[in-house]
Parts: C-alpha cells; sequence; structure tokens
C-alpha cells in the first residue's frame, strides 16, 4: 500500500483508540492515567518498546523529551538520580504529573509545558535524553495529533540542532523511530546536523519496523568517557 495512505489510515486508527480507550493502562507493572488527548503508552508498541530499553544508572539525570503519559520518565527515575520530563501538550503534562505523584515520584521527577528546550534552563546538562517524536506526515488538526505527526521532520531537525549543549560529555541520545516513516533519511538528516548512531533494538511488526538509536554529538566525546 501507499506510504501516504498508510500513514493516513493509521493516524485514523490512532484517532479512535485514543477516544474509545482505556484511559487507565498498565505498563511494566505502572499503572497511568491518561485522556483521549494524551498518547496511549499501553496501545502502541513504541512505549514499553522504549521503556525497556531504558539503561541509566543511579548517578545519571535524565530529560524525557514529549513525555507523554510520563511513562519513560517514570520508567527511568526507577533508578536515576533526577528526570525532568517537557511535552508541549498541557493535558499531557497535567496527567504526566499526576502520573509522577501517584507513584509518589514528585521530588524525582519534575514535568514542565514546552515546546522542545523551551522550558529549560541552558546550564541543565543530561546524561540521557529520551525522545520518541511524531513520525508521521501531514498537518496536526487537534492537540493529540502533534503526538503523531511531523511535517517534513521539522521536529527532529529542531531537536538534534539544538539537543548537544544539553548533553553531558558522556552523554547520548535514545531516540525511536519506524520504517514507516523513512527512517534511513531521518538517520541522514541527523548525521548532516553533526551526530553519530548505533543501533540499540529493531522490532518488526505486521505494519512497521521499530529501531531505537544510541546518539551522539560526533565532535565532543573523548572516546575513553564516552559511556558504552
Ligand atoms: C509519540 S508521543 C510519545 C509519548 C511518550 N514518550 C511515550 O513513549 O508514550 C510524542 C510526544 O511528544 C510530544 N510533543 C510533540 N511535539 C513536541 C514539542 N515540540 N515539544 C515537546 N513535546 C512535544 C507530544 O505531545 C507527545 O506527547
Amino acid at each position: 500500500m501507499h506510504t501516504k495512505l498508510r500513514q493516513s489510515l493509521i493516524i485514523w486508527l490512532i484517532n479512535k483508540i485514543q477516544k474509545f480507550g482505556p484511559h487507565r493502562v498498565k505498563v511494566l507493572g505502572n499503572t497511568y492515567e491518561i485522556s483521549e488527548n494524551v498518547f496511549n503508552p499501553k496501545r502502541y508498541y513504541t512505549s514499553k518498546l522504549m521503556a525497556e530499553h531504558i539503561n541509566v544508572t543511579s548517578s545519571d539525570k535524565i530529560l524525557d523529551m514529549g513525555t507523554g503519559s510520563g511513562v519513560l520518565a517514570i520508567t527511568a527515575a526507577k533508578h536515576a538520580r533526577e528526570v525532568v520530563a517537557v511535552d508541549i501538550n498541557p493535558e499531557a503534562v497535567h496527567y504526566a504529573k499526576k502520573n509522577v505523584r501517584a507513584r509518589g515520584l514528585e521530588k524525582k521527577v519534575s514535568v514542565m509545558e514546552g515546546d522542545l528546550f523551551s522550558p529549560l534552563d541552558p546550564e541543565h546538562k543530561f546524561d540521557v535524553i529520551l525522545f520518541t517524536p511524531p513520525y508521521f506526515e501531514g498537518t496536526p488538526k487537534t492537540l493529540f495529533e502533534y503526538a503523531l505527526i511531523d511535517p517534513d521532520k521539522l521536529l527532529v531537525k529542531k531537536f538534534f540542532g539544538a539537543a548537544k549543549k544539553y548533553l553531558t560529555p558522556r552523554g547520548y541520545v535514545q531516540m525511536m523511530y519506524s520504517s514507516i516513516a523513512d527512517n534511513e533519511s531521518v538517520l541522514q538528516i541527523i548525521h548532516d546536523l553533526g551526530w553519530d548512531h548505533s543501533l540499540m533494538a529493531r522490532r518488526r511488526t505486521l505494519t512497521e519496523t521499530f529501531f531505537i538509536y544510541k546518539l551522539r554529538p560526533v565532535t565532543t566525546l573523548c572516546p575513553s568517557s564516552a559511556r558504552v
């Protein structure tokens, strides 16, 4: 099937799933409350797959960019020293804060509303930045569709244009992407912005293949300080 048609069908289906819930779901043992306007961490494969590959230590400071329900922030908080979560969707911020409070993690996890790095102090540096960007083509028509649609990969370009200055020297970005949105072309864009990648995981489903990449700025690393 033509990629554009396949993407439109998936967006239509996801909008239906979002409406009918359930709006209280369990992922890796934690319960998340959401609304129809917040990305459901149970219904789509990506949240659990990303969460399963979070590998942080007790000294790490983590940024969860585009937190949705807070699923990755809350998973990372199990081991990390501190977690900051950001989302552009005020309803996602509301539910992520609620889910953080329900786990008693408000001292460790702070949730902020804003466009990418805009709510962060430029002095903030992170050991790991978790990022599951939207990847369908189109024009977002609702607040929720910002979770799905990134026209011309503009968000990815903006993110990788800015992310270097928020990483510690040994830090990296853990990003999920899909074959349905041409993962090879997104890697080329990211390389052109001065990043290297390695593959952390790949999972094939009926509709697409998901990839988790570890990305590091090309220039700033000295090999002995890099995290493997
Ligand atoms: C695919 S969802 C992933 C949600 C969550 N990380 C998960 O794994 O379940 C992408 C999230 O990014 C958020 N987002 C989209 N554009 C953003 C931006 N410019 N700044 C911050 N967050 C954004 C969306 O609102 C949505 O919650």
